[in-house]
């Protein structure tokens, strides 16, 4: 059969029948080269075709989960892996992709020893594996290894052996022989993930792909690979530190958003079912630059500290450094104390920080981070059973945020007698939402006076 050459951007992944110096796609130059596709070794030629069928007929069935065992796994799964479904799991080298899903792997045979998991590995040996697998206890006899790399192959097997779940570590190391570039380039990592993501769904095997990401997220990465995927999580966390969160950014089968976390011990992931006991256990009263924040992510409300500092010394522009929350958010609540409190950042160093390495998207933790930097800034202490939510508009006001009552009720749960909230959250019309523990504020201005941190406005 006759070989087709084709050209595809390194960056984008972008194809052109000829060679170009500057990409159509993402307008990057000189990043074209020029692949040879193999007819005869084509994505279609390996899965079985569809055929038309009407949606009368189709059985219930079809979204079938099988849960790994692992609570918290599957809890941001959405109750499990669903058959047929293809999930990509992102993280940093070293942050603990392979162990979790060693332990996923290993869960699941034993919890289903009348099916097949294939774990295919083209970036360690059996010998190491193996290794692994028996200090994690993993070891099961219905766990299969399989070191390999052609893309071919592994489907190949899938199709022979039928398993119920398959995991691929890494789409970047393995490679389609229809392409002539190499494992981890683009084009090689997408018609990876389009073949194996199409093999899930027509055989109806689970497939998970565990994909690096760099710490800008871009590099032939999985940020490429998303609309072809059901599932996108990642795992993220500090490398130095144990915890480590899990997090649904894309759920065809669940919702997205919701966050598991980890610990990494020296036999493995634990599980943290008790989030808020977890973020909040280091902390030490009795210091000024901290609030508690109650976040919601995904469903669950979690608490956790949000530290501040402020250097002593002016310079002519202040650096600041946001660890855990949004960068563009911090910005905006100290551009708000500024302009609508007067208190001056300017030219001092700011750092502020979720306590954990947790990274919060909840703009719910706006008043907390305000909280937090004006008691650095005053050197008050907040009360120690308090808590803060709500989201700062810039006039200096206070939104409400979604599920206000979960929110309540966790800090409740955690001990904490007093929560200082937007008014549009204590009371919808006349009617009072929460318990007797909820001081509501319209604004920034308010909150800080309850907390004894109002500063004299400049003239
Ligand atoms: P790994 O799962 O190999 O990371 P990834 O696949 O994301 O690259 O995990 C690597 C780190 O985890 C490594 O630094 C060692 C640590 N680790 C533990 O602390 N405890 C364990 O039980 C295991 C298996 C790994
Ligand atoms: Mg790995």
């Amino acid at each position: 059969m006759k070989d087709t050459p084709r050209f595809v951007c390194q960056q984008c992944g972008n194809w052109t029948p000829k060679w170009q110096g500057q990409c159509y796609g993402c307008g990057e130059w000189n990043s074209i080269v020029e692949v040879v596709a193999h007819a005869s070794s084509n994505a279609a030629s390996l899965v079985d075709p569809d055929r038309p069928e009407s949606i009368a007929e189709l059985s219930e069935d079809d979204a079938r989960r099988l849960p790994t065992g692992i609570g918290e796994l599957d809890r941001v799964l959405g109750g499990g892996i669903v058959s047929g479904g293809s999930i990509l799991i992102g993280g940093e080298p070293g942050i603990g992709k392979s162990t979790l899903l060693l332990q996923a792997a290993a869960n699941f045979a034993s919890a289903n020893l009348e099916a097949e998991v294939l774990l295919v590995s083209a970036e360690e040996s059996k010998p190491q594996i193996g290794t692994r697998a028996r200090r994690l206890d993993a070891v099961v006899p219905n766990l299969m290894l399989y070191c390999e790399s052609s893309c071919e192959r592994i489907i190949r097997e899938i199709q022979n052996r039928s398993p119920a779940l398959v995991i691929i570590d890494s789409i970047q190391t393995i490679r389609s022989e229809a392409l002539a570039s190499a494992a981890g380039t683009v084009g090689q990592v997408r018609e990876c993930a389009a073949l194996l993501a199409n093999v899930a769904r027509v055989t109806g095997v689970s497939i998970v792909l565990v994909g690096h990401v760099t710490k800008d997220g871009v590099l032939a990465g999985p940020r490429t690979l998303e609309h072809l995927v059901d599932t996108v999580l990642t795992f993220e966390g500090d490398r130095r530190h144990g915890l480590r969160s899990l997090r649904a950014e894309k759920n065809r089968f669940g919702s997205s958003g919701e966050v598991s976390l980890f610990e990494m011990t020296s036999s493995g992931l634990v599980e943290i079912s008790d989030a808020s006991a977890r973020l909040i256990r280091d902390r030490r009263v009795g210091h000024p630059g901290t609030a508690i924040a109650v976040t919601v992510e995904g469903h669950r409300p979690i608490l956790l500290e949000i530290q501040a500092l402020v250097s002593a010394e002016h310079h002519a522009s202040g650096k600041r450094t946001a660890i855990g929350v949004d960068p563009q958010r911090l910005s905006l609540i100290v551009a708000v104390l500024e302009r609508r409190i007067g208190v001056l950042i300017g030219g001092r160093d700011l750092y502020v920080s979720a306590a954990g390495g947790f990274r919060v998207e909840d703009p719910g933790v706006d008043l907390a981070v305000a909280l937090a930097i004006m008691s650095a800034v005053t050197e008050v202490v907040l009360s120690p059973g308090l808590v803060a939510w709500g989201e700062l508009g810039l006039v200096g006001e206070l939104r409400a945020v979604s599920h206000a009552q979960y929110r309540y009720d966790e800090a409740v749960r955690l001990g904490f007698d007093e929560c200082l909230i937007p008014q549009a959250d204590a009371f919808l019309g006349n009617k009072a939402l929460l318990g007797g523990r909820a001081k509501g504020v319209d604004s920034i201005t308010d909150a800080l006076k309850l907390c004894g941190m109002m500063l004299e406005m400049p003239a």
